[in-house]
């Protein structure tokens, strides 16, 4: 083999599974990216794989994953079908030796997650979780500056998540939506919540929630607060913390300003030594600061194909896909006890560094 052969690591060969209105996404990035070439697109609806042999035509298409699975020169799977078929897909995956991209929410059911997280680690394989805001230059940021204490004691979180669409019909608007904000806060905070609780509305279809607020308690520390809705009429991607220094504000929305500094805050008991001090409130200067532009599905998509190449366990692995899963289960039960807090134990491996 020459000499410069063996130092180019030959490209990873990725089958996308599910090229529906996301998928279309992640086929795109596969594409374009160096390292990578996008081999497959296996979906069920022809009407799709028509589409994509349109767009992508050096992919080959197919509705038969029996026959993606048992190409020898695969490397990896990504899975962004519709939440009900992850498991098995992703199972057959892993059973078939790939390593395994799967799109959130992992799975949806517990088991099911511990069941690929074990079957990942039995065969060596890659498996990683569409967190997308965990690869989002903003929320790194806002992760940077919580760990720096630049925010001070971080008291509450808020985001909202709003739209109108897309409805689903096999999963609810906290299943769909929340993952995102679960994901975030609980990387960003680097704390486990205590208990979970969740209250929501059926009004476009029976048995299916259309909004859902939810809250994670962070032993009687920092709450967490998520309102997620396909049934409204803004369209809001924002997170907001509250720390006991500065507030901060993500906007996802927003075209570049996408995250406000906000010097201002109250004086808490801890820190006043007088009763006038106590009420005082602080105004001060917001600042905007900058970020390149780039895309976060492209930072995550980069980051698989590394985790494929290194064999590094990725920042959001099985059981951070896990951890998610479990915060929702947790919140659908209490759903179903009219918002009754539930607790919540996510003890398990420690994070890994991002
Ligand atoms: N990270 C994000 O920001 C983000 C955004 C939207 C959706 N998603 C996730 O992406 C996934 C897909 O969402 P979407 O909006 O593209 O849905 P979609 O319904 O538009 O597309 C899903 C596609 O998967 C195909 N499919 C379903 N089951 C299949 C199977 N067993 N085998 C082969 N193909 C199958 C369908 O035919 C369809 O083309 C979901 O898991 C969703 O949660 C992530």
């Amino acid at each position: 083999m020459a000499e410069n052969e063996a130092r180019e690591p030959r490209e990873v060969r990725v089958a996308l599974v599910g090229i529906g209105a996301w998928g279309r996404n992640l086929a795109r990035n596969y594409a374009q990216m160096p390292g990578a070439e996008l081999r497959w697109i296996c979906d069920r609806d022809p009407r799709r794989l028509a589409d994509a042999s349109r767009n992508f035509p050096h992919a080959m298409c197919t509705p038969d994953y029996a026959r993606v699975l048992a190409a020898p020169e695969l490397d990896a799977v990504v899975i962004a079908a519709s939440a009900v078929a992850h498991f098995a897909l992703a199972r057959q995956a892993l059973m078939a030796g790939k390593d395994v991209y799967v799109e959130k929410p992992l799975v949806l059911d517990v088991a099911d997650g511990e069941e690929l997280i074990r079957l990942a680690a039995e065969r060596n394989r890659i498996l990683m979780v569409g967190h997308l805001l965990e690869y989002h230059p903003v929320v790194l940021k806002l992760r940077d500056m919580i760990r720096a204490g630049e925010l001070g004691r971080v008291l509450y979180v808020y985001s909202q998540r709003l739209n109108l669409g897309t409805v689903r019909q096999d999963e609810n608007a906290l299943w769909s939506l929340a993952p995102h904000d679960i994901s975030s806060i609980l990387f960003m905070l680097d704390q486990l919540p205590t208990d979970v609780s969740a209250r929501g509305q059926c009004y476009v279809q029976r048995g299916i929630e259309d909004v859902v607020v939810m809250n994670m308690d962070f032993g009687g520390q920092a709450m967490a607060h998520i309102h997620v809705s396909w049934l409204d009429p803004h369209k809001i991607r924002r997170i907001t913390v509250v720390g006991s220094k500065r507030m901060a504000v993500f906007d996802d929305a927003e075209g570049s300003e996408k995250l406000r500094i906000y010097d201002k805050g109250a004086h808490l008991p801890d820190e006043y030594d007088t009763y006038a001090a106590s009420t005082g409130l602080r105004f001060g200067d917001i600042t905007i600061p900058y970020f390149k532009a780039t895309e976060p599905l492209r930072l995550e998509c980069q980051h698989f194909l590394e985790c494929v190449r290194t064999r590094a366990q990725p920042v959001s692995d099985g059981h951070d896909g896990l951890r998610v899963v479990k915060v929702l289960e947790a919140a659908q039960r209490s759903l179903k006890s009219n918002g009754e807090p539930l607790p919540i134990d996510l003890s398990g491996p420690p994070r890994v560094a991002a």
